[in-house]
């Protein structure tokens, strides 16, 4: 457990040198609960190991798979479910709601954990408990776990009223050995839930991608096991990439996928970043000065939310006024405060500060930031409040005068695998105490 720990950086060093990419957290775990669907084994390579596979390997363990781990590969055979319930978990994180639809095909029973809101907003599942539903399942929320049975599920049409990762996820889980068919409209069509329709499909299931947001799955009796090579981390990618560009360095990132991060590719050229595609990887570095931008965050292909709070610092020293809309979260802009103990200006606003208003439109939430650029920063104590956020105060560290004491790195751990050995690799001056 890294609770209580702190990162210690001293400011200042450019970052260089070369890195490469883990698996993606955010197929990784939503990957070994798709695992859950077969009595077949199935192996994850290029599976990081960071807190959030650990949180659900131990979910899937709960209800009776049998895990190994070698290196990167990790080995997830679940022949029985042993156990529907999952009541407790020793650390949390988002996944369990996802697990509803493996236990219901395989135990026609399920109960999992409710999960709070989060410092990123409340976070609300009720597009998930109203496909589920649609589908034939019986949903009861007790104090503290959502209760489900169902005599089996069926396939339905169901529209998202918005492109939700996680119930797009949890839809393509129900329907994949659903009776019939499922169609989603709306649907989130992020790189993740693409590798994890590459699995499944791997697995026997027919799922067709549609234009305009569509998903139609043709539920299959039986899935079977596979071996599936996860896709490299686009976020973690961002993250370092935006080191390289605030430090002045250099960092070449090692299977970085230039499709998914064409959005991100094209804000960096704006911004005055540069970068150069090469055939394992991307190149990142600075040519001159850094110019102030206007950009909203989407779901994909946008400008990801994930990749906002990193962006952030990188524009607290860019020349102007750059403005950020964020518009998939109402509340992720809570983390700029200890941007500005550093020494940032940045402003929060709760008008929509885009093109177009966003859904969260006159509702008062602090969704708009202005950042005033340059901005020197002075290395202070700061506290980390969510995963993404964490490496703004890290990227803020990095390129501040002095010392900086971050708290609150467990974090990180849940979402970044060797983040510190990466760090001291590429020449930052971190230390963890
Ligand atoms: N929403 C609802 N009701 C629902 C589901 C979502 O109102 O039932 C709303 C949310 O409140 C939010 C928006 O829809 O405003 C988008 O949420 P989404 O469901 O897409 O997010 P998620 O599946 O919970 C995943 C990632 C996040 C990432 C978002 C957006 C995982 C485990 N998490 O969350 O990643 O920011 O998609 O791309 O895949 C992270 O990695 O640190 C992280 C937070």
């Amino acid at each position: 457990m890294t609770e209580n720990q702190q990162f210690i950086i001293e400011g200042g060093y450019p970052l260089k040198g070369k890195i490469r990419l883990s698996g993606t957290k955010n197929a990784a775990t939503k990957m070994l609960v798709a695992s859950l669907l077969t009595d077949e084994e199935v192996i994850l390579e290029n599976c990081p190991d960071l807190g959030d596979v650990q949180i659900t390997a131990e979910l899937c363990q709960i209800v009776g798979g049998k895990i190994k781990r070698e290196g990167n590969t990790l080995k997830i055979h679940t022949p029985k479910i042993t156990n529907h319930r999952v009541k407790e978990l020793s650390r949390k994180n988002r996944i369990p709601i996802l697990a509803l639809s493996p236990l219901l095909h395989r135990t026609g029973k399920a109960e999992v954990p409710i999960l709070g809101g989060c410092k990123i907003g409340p976070r609300p599942v009720d597009f998930h408990l109203n496909a589920l539903r649609q589908m034939g399942v019986e949903i009861k929320e007790t104090e503290s776990s959502y209760k489900a049975k169902t005599d089996g599920l069926k396939g339905y049409n169901i529209e998202l009223p918005y492109p939700s990762v996680g119930a797009t996820e949890n839809i393509i889980l129900a329907g994949v050995l659903a009776k019939e068919k499922t169609v989603i409209s709306n649907a989130a069509v992020e790189p993740e839930i693409i590798d994890l329709i590459k699995m499944l499909q791997k697995m026997g299931a027919i799922i067709e991608l549609g234009t305009n947001r569509k998903i139609y799955i043709e539920g299959v009796k039986k899935l079977y096991g596979t071996t599936h090579y996860i896709l490299p981390d686009r976020n973690e990618a961002v993250s370092f990439a935006i080191m390289a560009i605030a430090t002045n360095g250099d960092i070449f990132l090692e299977e970085a996928p230039q499709e998914n991060l064409i959005t991100f590719l094209n804000a960096i050229r704006r911004i005055g970043g540069e970068f150069k595609v090469e055939k394992n990887g991307i190149r990142f570095f600075r040519k001159g000065e850094l110019k102030a931008i206007e950009l909203e965050t989407d779901t994909f292909p946008g400008f990801t939310t994930d990749w906002q709070q990193p962006t952030v610092v990188l524009l607290t020293q860019a020349n102007g006024t750059s403005v950020i809309h964020e518009t998939v979260y109402e509340d992720r802009f809570g983390y700029t405060e200890e941007l500005r103990k550093m020494g940032a200006d940045i402003t929060i606003f709760t008008k929509c500060l885009g093109e177009k208003p966003c859904r969260f439109n006159e509702k008062n939430y602090p969704h708009s930031a202005v950042i005033k650029g340059p901005a020197t920063l002075k290395g202070t104590k700061t506290e980390i409040y969510d995963l993404r956020a964490g490496c703004a105060n890290v990227i803020a560290a990095l390129i501040a005068k002095g010392e900086s004491k971050i708290s609150g790195i467990e974090h990180l751990d849940r979402g970044y695998e060797n983040f510190e050995e990466k760090l001291l690799s590429l020449g930052a001056k971190v230390k963890r105490v």
